[in-house]
Parts: structure tokens; C-alpha cells; sequence
């Protein structure tokens, strides 16, 4: 495993994203502008492409855009969603996805898994079973890693189980913040969108958004009426042939997206993969040595970020000024969790050494507060 390397400043940020972004990656932003029409931006545009292509294990595209995640939520329901989609909602981001849906004025079908449980394959049968009585179903949403509670679900398993009951269902997979902390193979999943942002585990500074699609997903789109502009995959797929995008890229960041992608492939995925999960069992250690339970249901845990119980009563905030005063954050718990939980995010550039060395700040810190 890859320890810190000199050029790795300690990490500050163990929230779950914005992660650290390594210093040659920001100072990438700095090049001198070129035009986005150009072949110099057309060749950085296709590494990048096909960088991605295997961070997804995909052969198909992989659109890259100048959004944040929820953009690409909203491209996905915008483009494979004429009828009727089911929402599964297990914490804040999958709600998120409902509320899109029901935004850009779809008819969702919404289907509570209980907070801090996984949604599965199981679960899934049963709703798009039902709602097929009612007439065909374009698509089912949801989220690969909840980080709202820490929670992953086999997002593998549901794509079989939709595929084995209704096969023209679309699988749209939001993995904002587990891409590139664990293997996500789009294709062998057989998933139809699969969306991620730049400013999480990949550990590139907000701004990017990345999705594989499905030549299905493509097909789909062409009978889908009032697919907008921006998010258009008709247009973004023509674009993409000649490796660039409709409208101007963010190319600063498409700089900084470049030389991570260097940094991921230098490790490893493998190796990557690996690290994200010692860290995860790191985490779990420490937690559960000091008393502390963890809010994820066991067996769907996730290898990014942690979400913990507050069973001591620590005052939140207060661990934070602590933290902070050795440059170092974590996180509350979200929504209704917040001042009941705490959220630890280890994924991006972290390294064994920078959680000890929070580990050894949050020690510090409950010896003081008895
Ligand atoms: C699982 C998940 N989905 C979606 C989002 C929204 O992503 P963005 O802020 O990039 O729009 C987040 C952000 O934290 C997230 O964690």
C-alpha cells in the first residue's frame, strides 16, 4: 500500500467530500487557458474519456460535464424517464433523487427502505413487480452509497433482478460518493446510468460530473420527449465522438480530472480499492474500541465513509474547534441524524497515516471530555 508520499500534505478533510485534492492536481488549474475547440483540448479531453471508461470497466461512453452530481441525476431522469419511474429512497441523496424526478414533473413512485438498511434485491422485486401491474416502468433509481447514513447497496444484485422481471426497466445508479473507493463494473452490473461527481472519491475539486451510459439508456432517450438542452444524451453522445462537449467545457478542471486519473492508474485500482477498505476497517475498529456503534446495517457498510452513532453524547461542534485547531475536520450526522451522529469520510488520497493521526486528535479529545 501507498503511504504518504512527501508530495501528499496531511490530510484536513475527513468529511465526505469534498475530499483533499493532491497539489500538483490543483496546481493543474493554473495552465493557461485554450480553446475547447482545439485539438490540444480534444486529446485531453479523450484520455480523460478513456481513463474513465476504466475506472467504470466500461466499453460504453462516459459523458463528462460541468455540473455537480445532482445535474447528472436530473440528466438521467431527463433522458430515460417518459412514464414512470420507482424511487428508492434509503437516506438524503436517494430522496434527493425522488424530489429530481418529481421535479422535472415525472410520475415517481416512491418506495421507503428504512434509514441505515440497505435497499435490496428483494425489496426491489416486490415494488417494480407491483407497479408493473399498473403498466411499464422506465426505470428504477438508486444510490449506490448513501452517504447521508454510510450505507452501500448491491447495487449488482438489483440491476440482475430488475433485468430478470422486466427487461426494458432502466438501472440509473447514483455512486456520487463511492466511484473509484470500490469496483463499480458498470458493464458487467449491467447498469444503464451510472453518475458520479468529481469532488469525492476521486478527490478532483468540485465542478465535474461523470456517467456512464448504456446504449440502451442512448436508445431510450431518442423516444423521450422534453430531454432539454444541456443534458441532452443525443447531443452530448454526437459531441463526445468528436471528444468534446456542446457547450464550453471546464477545462481547468478537465486539466486537474487528467492528472488524478495519472494518480489513480499510478496506484492502482486494485491497490486503490484495497486502501479503501483498510481504512473502512480502521475506522470501524476505532469506533467500536471506544464504545461507539455504527449506524450502517452490518454486511452493507460502506468502504468511504463511516457513520457512527453518538453514543458518548460528544458535543459535535466542539470535537470540530478541537479538530480544527490541528486543521482537521470531520463530520455531523446528516438531517435527523445531526448531533446524534458523526459522519468520518475516508476516501480520495486518505492513507492509513492521516486517519491515525486523526484517530490520535479524537483520542486526545475524549480523554478531555471524560
Ligand atoms: C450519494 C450522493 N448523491 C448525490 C450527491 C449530490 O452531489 P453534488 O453535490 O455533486 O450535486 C451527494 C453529495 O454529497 C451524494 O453524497
Amino acid at each position: 500500500m501507498r503511504e504518504s508520499s512527501p508530495s501528499k500534505p496531511p490530510q484536513r478533510l475527513f468529511i465526505p467530500g469534498p475530499t483533499d485534492v493532491l497539489p500538483d492536481v490543483l496546481e493543474a488549474q493554473t495552465a493557461p487557458m485554450i480553446g475547447h475547440r482545439s485539438t490540444e483540448f480534444e486529446a485531453l479531453y479523450a484520455k480523460c474519456e478513456e481513463q474513465l471508461q476504466r475506472l467504470f470497466f466500461t466499453q460504453s461512453r462516459v459523458y463528462i460535464l460541468a455540473s455537480s452530481g445532482t445535474g447528472l441525476q436530473e440528466a438521467a431522469i431527463r433522458n430515460c424517464v417518459g412514464g414512470r419511474v420507482i424511487s428508492f429512497v434509503n437516506g438524503a441523496f436517494s430522496q434527493r433523487w425522488y424530489d429530481v424526478a418529481t421535479g422535472c414533473g415525472k410520475e415517481a413512485i416512491r418506495v421507503d427502505v428504512p434509514w441505515c438498511t440497505a435497499v435490496k434485491p428483494a425489496q426491489v422485486a416486490e415494488a417494480l413487480e407491483a407497479a408493473l401491474a399498473d403498466g411499464p416502468v422506465d426505470a428504477i433509481t438508486v444510490v449506490h452509497n448513501e452517504t447521508s447514513t454510510g450505507v452501500i447497496s448491491p447495487v449488482g444484485e438489483i440491476a440482475a433482478q430488475v433485468r430478470a422481471i422486466s427487461p426494458e426497466t432502466l438501472v440509473l445508479v447514483d455512486a456520487v460518493s463511492s466511484f473509484s473507493g470500490v469496483a463499480i463494473p458498470f458493464d458487467e452490473w449491467g447498469l444503464d446510468v451510472c453518475l458520479t461527481s468529481s469532488q469525492k472519491a476521486l478527490a478532483v475539486p468540485p465542478g465535474l460530473a461523470f456517467a456512464a451510459v448504456s446504449d440502451r439508456a442512448l436508445a431510450r432517450a431518442e423516444s423521450v420527449q422534453g430531454r432539454g438542452w444541456y443534458f441532452d444524451f443525443l447531443l452530448l453522445e454526437k459531441y463526445l465522438k468528436r471528444s468534446t462537449t456542446p457547450a464550453t467545457p471546464a477545462i481547468s478542471l478537465v486539466r486537474a480530472l487528467s492528472v488524478q486519473l495519472d494518480h489513480i492508474f499510478q496506484e492502482g485500482l486494485e491497490a486503490r480499492f484495497a486502501r479503501h477498505r483498510t481504512l473502512q476497517e480502521r475506522t470501524h475498529a476505532w469506533a467500536q474500541e471506544r464504545g461507539f456503534d455504527l449506524m450502517a446495517e452490518e454486511g452493507y457498510r460502506s468502504p468511504t465513509v463511516t457513520a457512527i452513532e453518538n453514543s458518548r453524547g460528544l458535543d459535535i461542534p466542539d470535537l470540530n474547534r478541537y479538530l480544527a485547531q490541528q486543521e482537521m475536520q470531520i463530520s455531523n450526522g446528516y438531517g435527523p441524524y445531526k448531533g446524534k451522529a458523526f459522519r468520518i469520510g475516508h476516501m480520495g488520497e486518505v492513507q492509513v497515516a492521516d486517519l491515525e493521526r486523526l484517530f490520535q486528535a479524537m483520542d486526545a479529545y475524549l480523554e478531555q471530555a471524560g
